[in-house]
């Protein structure tokens, strides 16, 4: 194997249900990999296998030539875990708590103390190291769970869901940290169910729904799977439930069409672009005796690509 982390035919199941399935990736050595998939997608489930907190049912898993099963400790030492539930004392100060996750990795004395402080200035916390995290806003708590997970300057860095909760600022501090983790010489699998950020600072991007893989590449590579669908958007004037759920069922089964979705008096079709399907849509459209105010077209991006795929929006 020759990849940095590759995971073949993963499957992981809690009781009966199958929370990833026979799932197959690779990530390169210092790149941004994201995974992205809508809540329940198995991306949490994922990253707790490939961090060895729990086993695998199926499949292998190699880091930096490591096989998961038998050099689980040599594994747990290249990685810098930050989980998407903030894992941090309350008790502590910011400091002591970033000094507390590093020493678990072996560091000491003068060298703790200074991968600590690095650490919390690289977040932007570097003033705040006395404050307690309960004194602090989710976007600096958020902030504060990355430092601890980042200290030991791992080779590999795994973040889950590290922007859910926080503020623009945040955020935006956040998605820059990564890219310079990247740009630093460290690998990064970063986790979201945000399309813009994962398209924003990822090199490749895994697109998993429901434990399985959709697809994997480049962004361009991702778009280039649908470049013969567009997006309709119709702007009506919708008076029910029913008789959405009406539109939506006749749109559905028309040929060409790959996907459909309704928001407010926003109905969308994912159409594959074939001469006079934008007609069809058109007249099937007037039967419905509603009103047109407003119709445009789009190229595909990710999230056509991802309503094509899967047949159901991100969120
Ligand atoms: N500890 C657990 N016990 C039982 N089911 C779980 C557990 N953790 C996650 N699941 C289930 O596994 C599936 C995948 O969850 P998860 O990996 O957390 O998804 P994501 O991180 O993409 O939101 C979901 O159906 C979830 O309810
Ligand atoms: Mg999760």
């Amino acid at each position: 194997m020759s990849s940095y982390v590759e995971v073949r035919n993963l499957t992981k199941k809690y009781g009966e249900l199958i929370a990833v399935d026979n799932l197959n990736f690779e990530v390169e050595k210092n790149e941004i990999f994201g995974l992205l998939g809508p809540n329940g997608a198995g991306k949490s489930t994922t990253l707790s296998v490939l961090t060895t907190l729990s086993d695998l049912n199926k499949g292998d898993i190699e880091v930096c030539g490591y096989d998961i099963r038998k050099d689980k400790m040599k594994i747990k030492q290249l990685i810098g875990m930050v989980p998407q539930d903030i894992a941090v004392y309350e008790q502590l100060s910011a400091l002591e708590n970033v000094r507390f996750f590093a020493s678990l990795y072996g560091l000491k004395g003068k060298r703790l103390t200074s991968a600590a402080k690095e650490a919390l200035e690289f977040v932007g916390l570097a003033d705040r190291q006395s404050m307690k995290p309960k004194q602090m806003s989710g976007g600096m708590r958020r902030r504060l769970n990355i430092a601890c997970g980042i200290a030991h300057d791992p080779g590999l860095i795994v973040m889950d869901e590290p922007t859910v909760g926080v503020d623009a600022q945040s955020r935006e501090h956040i998605l820059n940290s990564i890219c310079t983790l990247r740009d630093r010489g460290a690998t990064v699998i970063y986790t979201s169910h945000y399309m813009n950020e994962v398209e924003e600072i990822c090199d490749r991007i895994a697109i998993i729904d429901k434990g399985q893989m959709i697809a994997c590449g480049t962004k361009a590579e991702l778009v280039s799977l649908v470049t013969d669908v567009q997006s309709i958007y119709i702007e009506t004037k919708l008076s029910s439930d029913t008789l959405e759920l009406e539109i939506r069922k006749k749109l559905k089964v028309m040929p060409n069409v790959k996907a459909v979705a309704i928001e407010g008096n926003i109905i969308r079709i994912d159409l594959l672009i074939e001469q006079n399907s934008i007609t069809r849509i058109i007249e099937q459209f007037m039967t419905f005796g509603l009103p047109i105010m407003n119709i445009k077209s789009e190229v595909p991006n990710l999230d056509t690509m991802f309503l094509t795929l899967t047949g159901h929006e991100l969120r």
